[in-house]
């Protein structure tokens, strides 16, 4: 005889419909950022594809308008932005030059789209020619000097337009230093949505050759966490609210779900994931090989993030997910 009284998780997964009508985590459009770098140049034409990332380009100003312009069509409603300036000095003046490649492209797309939110990526280390996050001497990388170079920057993407400011440089104290510049300059109403949660992490790989923007020397592991810390995940988390910042961000995403969640159940502010570069290429590779199916397989790694207790979703598969979703 078979028992009758045991527990039939099946009968709720039956249909399609039974199963939408009892699912607990959904990816929308609403959840979406996508991942924009735009180079300076004078060829309007430019459109190159990063090797490392399938699918994903350095463009000019005009071949940005003309992906956005799609994008939006398909319901995009939020994207950041990386920059790849003419030139690079020391100081990564660039970033902070109202001229400056993001300057020009946010106020490009608030012209077109003002309901569309642009975050800005505020870090020097496109801009700099030895490619690290802040001011270097003796081939450290200076704390102090660098959150003036970051408020200025943050001051600029502001007056551009910029909707979010999202420091991604782990400098010590910068959150504060930036609202109080964003304060200083009458952007009260713009938030900052910090990288608190940055690991040292090779998963960048593929950003730092589309971007531009690898380190000449050494490496980030004297300001981005170290892959093996948690708790430490949460002192930076408090530190960046108690200075201000409105949103917090895990990055890398997948390999760092356990971060998400703590930082969830820890702080009740809305917490980003970003699925950096190194994931992207990572799934793609396997998609052009046949190994696995693409866009069941992005689905899947984007509803855990929201398992994992996220709120948005920076991801280069955005585009792609909207099409999906429409
Ligand atoms: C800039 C920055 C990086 C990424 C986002 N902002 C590079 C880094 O810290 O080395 C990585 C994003 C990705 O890998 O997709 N500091």
């Amino acid at each position: 005889m078979i028992p009758t009284d045991f527990y039939r998780g099946r009968r709720l997964r039956t249909s399609p419909a039974m199963r939408e009508l009892v699912r607990e985590n959904q990816v929308t459009a609403n959840d979406l950022v996508m991942l924009y770098f735009v180079i300076d140049t004078d060829d309007e034409d430019f459109k190159k594809e990063i090797p490392s990332m399938p699918g994903q380009y350095q463009l000019s100003l005009k071949q940005l308008e003309i992906k956005v312009a799609e994008a939006v069509g398909n319901g995009l409603k939020a994207l950041m932005l990386f920059g790849i300036p003419k030139t690079k000095d020391e100081m990564g003046s660039g970033a902070y030059d109202d001229n400056g490649i993001i300057q020009k492209a946010t106020r490009m797309l608030k012209a077109r789209w003002p309901e569309l939110i642009i975050l800005a990526d505020t870090c020097l280390c496109e801009y700099t020619s030895h490619g690290h996050c802040g001011v270097v001497k003796n081939e450290y990388v200076q704390n102090d000097p660098t959150l003036n170079l970051l408020a200025r920057t943050a001051v600029s993407q502001a007056k551009a337009g910029a909707d979010i400011i999202a420091p991604s440089d782990m400098m010590d104290g910068r959150v504060a230093a930036i609202r109080a510049a964003l304060d200083e300059a009458g952007f009260i109403n713009v938030p900052i949505m910090s990288y608190a949660v940055k690991y040292a992490s090779s998963f960048y790989g593929p950003f730092r050759d589309a971007a531009e923007g690898a380190p000449k020397f050494g490496d980030r592991k004297t300001y981005q966490m170290d892959p093996p810390n948690v708790r430490e995940a949460m002192r930076e988390a408090a530190a960046d609210l108690e200075e201000g910042a409105d949103m917090l961000m895990v990055k890398p995403g997948q390999p760092y779900l356990d971060i998400v969640r703590l930082v969830r159940d820890n702080f009740d502010t809305p917490v980003a994931v970003y699925q950096v570069s190194g994931e992207y290429a990572l799934i793609k590779a396997a998609a052009l090989n046949g190994w696995v199916d693409e866009q069941s397989i992005v689905m899947e790694s984007l509803v855990g993030f929201k398992r994992a207790g996220a709120d948005l979703i920076l991801s280069y598969f955005t585009e792609d997910v909207l099409k999906v979703l429409k």
